[in-house]
């Protein structure tokens, strides 16, 4: 079968790492062989799947591949992968040393487009059955999605100037290289392509996971019809947390507020003075009323500073 790609995208603090952990879990005990991955830049999936951090190392968990990539690492290997043709591509058009490399290395969406580019070849070479995939919080996943599209589209361009300059560079041109710069560009074109169509694929099973919050729903809309644009399925939206009414309900805030014990311990051990609490409100937090009144518990328990 070929590799599917099982996603989460969604405001942070909505799920994704926590539903895509175990997603990776419960395919694995269905017998699939899974690769779990997390492009956020703050990272918390080998901790949700119980073994700390898998920071720039395929951990195993079970027969779980997991993997938590850096930022650094990611540049490495953007590097290592796209250095050289960087270098050739612009060395053709002006005269630049290989200090350029780190130049682009350091532009805005590098590192975003890096990682759909690392998905897209994990999931090329086909040695799962599944990869689980926790993107970056809402923000961070639109700018991933939208460089993809960005770079298509100026592929396109700079292809076309190449070639209305193509003679005068060729003619310039200091070193002979068997790779030319049209057919790189042409080969970077036809990469950002494959990958939007890995996105559009049946194979990609995309999820939005969400909180049932007026906040939440409006992040959940946004990135809808953002996928929608890019012909790009959403298979399901996730409402994560929903209070039940009764007993459950009861119990679900009573093991929430166990757990928070434990961790405002460690908080106040850690951050002493400049740490502070607010508590889970008994309404809800918006209009200029409602505002105020949480302003008058944020000042009174020290925890804005002005
Ligand atoms: N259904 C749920 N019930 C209780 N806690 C949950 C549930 N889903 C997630 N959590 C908790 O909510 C917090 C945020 O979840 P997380 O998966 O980290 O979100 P995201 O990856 O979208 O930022 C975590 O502490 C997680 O353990
Ligand atoms: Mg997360």
């Amino acid at each position: 079968m070929a590799t599917k790609i099982v996603s989460f995208w969604g405001k942070g603090g909505t799920g994704k790492t926590t539903i895509a952990a175990a997603t990776a879990v419960g395919l694995e005990e269905a017998g699939y062989k899974v690769f779990v991955f997390s492009s956020d830049p703050t990272p918390t999936l080998c901790l949700a799947l119980g073994v700390g951090n898998c920071v720039d190392r395929l951990t195993r968990v079970g027969r779980i591949e997991a993997l938590e990539l850096s930022e650094e690492t990611v540049l490495r290997l953007w590097r290592e992968r796209f250095g050289d043709e960087v270098y050739e591509v612009i060395s053709a058009f002006l005269p630049v040393g290989r200090e350029i490399i780190d130049y682009v290395a350091g532009a805005p969406g590098i590192s975003d487009q890096f990682l759909m580019y690392y998905v897209y070849e994990v999931w090329r070479r086909g040695d799962y059955d599944y990869i689980v995939w926790d993107t970056p919080a809402a923000g961070g996943g639109l700018r991933m999605l939208r460089i993809e599209y960005e770079l298509y589209q100026h592929m396109t361009e700079a292809a076309k100037l190449y070639l209305r300059v193509k003679g005068v560079l060729e003619k310039l041109r200091r070193k002979t290289t068997t790779r030319t710069p049209d057919k790189l560009i042409e080969e970077w074109k036809e990469l950002a392509k494959a990958i939007l169509d890995m996105l559009a694929s049946n194979n990609h099973l995309l999820h939005i996971t969400t909180t049932a919050d007026l906040l939440g729903l409006a992040v959940t809309r946004k990135l809808y019809s953002e996928f929608n644009m890019h012909n790009i399925r959403v298979r399901r939206v996730i409402a994560n947390m929903v209070l039940e009414r009764g007993q459950s309900c009861l119990a679900s805030i009573e093991e929430l507020a166990r757990e928070q014990q434990t961790v405002l311990e460690e908080l106040e051990k850690q951050f002493g003075e400049i740490m502070c609490s607010v508590p889970l409100l008994e309404w809800r937090p918006r209009g200029r009323q409602a505002l105020l009144k949480l302003w008058e518990l944020l000042e009174k328990n020290g925890c804005v500073v002005f």
